[in-house]
């Protein structure tokens, strides 16, 4: 009798919880200095089985929510640093971190809810802790700023977990929420948005700020005696799309590549050579030259990409091997000013602008003889055909004019 009193105040005290999702606030701590703090409300969405069927509850992180001292952490030890809050009976969420000392993300969310619960999950067949994980959920935020999310994002791993008025910090400077915040996508479009007005049926998400002309970076590659053997100067665009939770649609981003925070690395062989350049904690950007021997031809035959976008679920990878971009012959270097759409997979495509590469046979760290690209020569070609035509005109009037002269001249002699 008593108990099922309790689990029916229980219940209710659940149901309370789904009607008026609350927020809580997290802090891990090490002596007096606070290195996480999350202020969020948290929903999870579950399916169990039940001896007749299978259920789907969705349970809301509880007021009551504290975190485990014990077992958080700031990472002292060379470990990650780690949130983990719990709530109920035997249910917990969690959160690691991990840092490139410009940027922190949430490198992985594990959620462990206990079946024996049966407040939460009435009737179910089992009785054990069940523990998920939903890694890179793509919670990304410079350091020492406050990453703020207060639109609903939903990640989906074996359960569906959805935050919402979220404000968080790990590898916090002082004991509060740094007051410059990283504003997580869905909350930049959403502010920006015009406000519905009543009779418009669709509004389209407005497209986020294109990121401008990227600045030019120059990158070489060194061989093992330490001489340049690869020589390469550009700017560079991503153009991405990719499936936003947040937004529950495909979006499309343009990523500028930025050259002081980007270091470059490679290696070069006889037949091929490659580039790698990391902007550190965001992209990485692999390029593949390779040489025909027979032709002395080179061509920039692969592109790889792995970046770890704003809004994505998980890092975002692409490539193709079978490219055939940038061809040029061998002891030249290649060059084209004009932008150039490389497209490498249908949802990946790399914008390059005032590029110059050589990727083989680079000496005295110089560029050797350029060989244009078709844009640049077809560019080159248009003052080229005015200035002739010109000529042409000019040679024209000359030759009516002196054949003017020898009629007239005969003329005279006639008479
Ligand atoms: C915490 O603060 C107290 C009082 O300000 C101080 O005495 C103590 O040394 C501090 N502990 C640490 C680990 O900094
Ligand atoms: C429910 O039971 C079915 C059949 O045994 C099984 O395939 C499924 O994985 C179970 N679902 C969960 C959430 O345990
Ligand atoms: C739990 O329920 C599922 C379907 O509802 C069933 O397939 C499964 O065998 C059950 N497991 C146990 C341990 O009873
Ligand atoms: C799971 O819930 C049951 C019943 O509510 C409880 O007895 C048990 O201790 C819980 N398990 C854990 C790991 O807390
Ligand atoms: C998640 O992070 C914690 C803490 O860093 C770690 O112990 C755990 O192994 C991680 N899990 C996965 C699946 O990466
Ligand atoms: C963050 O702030 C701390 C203390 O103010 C400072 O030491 C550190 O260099 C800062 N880190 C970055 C990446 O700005
Ligand atoms: C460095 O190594 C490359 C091949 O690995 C060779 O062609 C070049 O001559 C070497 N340069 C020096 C200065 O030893
Ligand atoms: C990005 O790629 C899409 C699809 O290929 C294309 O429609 C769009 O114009 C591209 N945007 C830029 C700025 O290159
Ligand atoms: C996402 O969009 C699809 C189709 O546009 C819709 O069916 C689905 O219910 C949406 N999901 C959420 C979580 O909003
Ligand atoms: C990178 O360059 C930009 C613009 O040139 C500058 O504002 C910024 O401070 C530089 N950052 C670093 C880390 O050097
Ligand atoms: C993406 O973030 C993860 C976790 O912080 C990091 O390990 C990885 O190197 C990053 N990827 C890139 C391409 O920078
Ligand atoms: C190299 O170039 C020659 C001549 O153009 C061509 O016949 C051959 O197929 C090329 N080899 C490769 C591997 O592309």
């Amino acid at each position: 009798m008593r108990l099922s009193v309790a689990v029916a105040s229980l219940l209710v005290a659940w149901l309370a919880g789904l009607g008026c999702i609350q927020a809580v606030t997290l802090e891990v701590n090490e002596g007096n200095t606070t290195c996480i703090k999350a202020e969020l409300s948290a929903t999870f969405s579950i399916t169990y089985n039940s001896s007749s069927s299978t259920r789907t509850v969705t349970v809301s992180l509880p007021n009551s929510t504290t975190v485990d001292a014990d077992r958080s952490s700031c990472g002292a030890d060379g470990s990650s640093p780690w949130l983990v809050a719990v709530f109920g009976t035997g249910h917990e969420m969690g959160m690691s971190f991990s840092t490139n000392s410009v940027m922190y993300s949430v490198a992985n969310l594990t959620l462990q809810y206990n079946l024996s619960d049966a407040s939460v999950f009435p009737e179910a067949n089992r009785s054990d802790v069940v523990t998920v994980v939903v890694p890179s959920v793509g919670i990304w935020a410079t350091m020492n700023t406050t990453y703020r999310c207060m639109s609903p994002s939903t990640f989906v791993g074996e359960a569906a977990v959805t935050f919402s008025d979220m404000r968080l910090e790990a590898y916090m400077p002082g004991n509060d929420l740094s007051p410059t915040e990283s504003v997580c996508t869905a909350d930049q479009t959403s502010t920006t948005a015009p406000p519905t007005t009543a009779g418009t049926t669709t509004t389209a998400a407005p497209a986020p700020t294109p990121p401008g002309t990227p600045e030019r970076g120059t990158y070489s590659v060194n061989n093992l005696n330490g001489t340049v053997c690869l020589l390469a100067q550009m700017a560079l665009q991503l153009n991405v799309s990719y499936f936003s939770p947040s937004q529950n649609k495909t979006v499309r981003e343009l990523v500028n590549l930025t050259p002081n925070l980007t270091r470059s690395s490679g290696s070069c062989e006889a037949g091929s050579a490659s580039l790698v350049l990391a902007q550190e904690g965001s992209s990485t950007l692999n390029f593949t030259f390779t040489l025909n021997s027979t032709s002395n031809k080179y061509h920039l035959s692969g592109i790889a990409l792995l970046a770890n976008l704003s809004d994505a679920a998980a890092p975002f990878s692409a490539g193709n091997a079978s490219l055939d971009y940038l061809r040029s012959t061998l002891g030249r270097s290649y060059i084209c000013n004009a932008e150039q759409t490389l497209v490498v997979v249908t949802t990946f495509s790399l914008n390059t602008f005032r590029l110059q590469v050589q990727p083989f046979e680079v000496t005295t760290n110089q560029f050797a003889t350029a060989e244009e690209c078709q844009t640049d020569q077809d560019k080159m070609l248009i003052p080229i055909v005015v200035g002739a035509a010109l000529a042409g005109l000019v040679l024209i009037v000359l030759i009516a004019y002196l054949i003017g002269r020898r009629r007239s001249h005969a003329g005279y002699q006639t008479i």
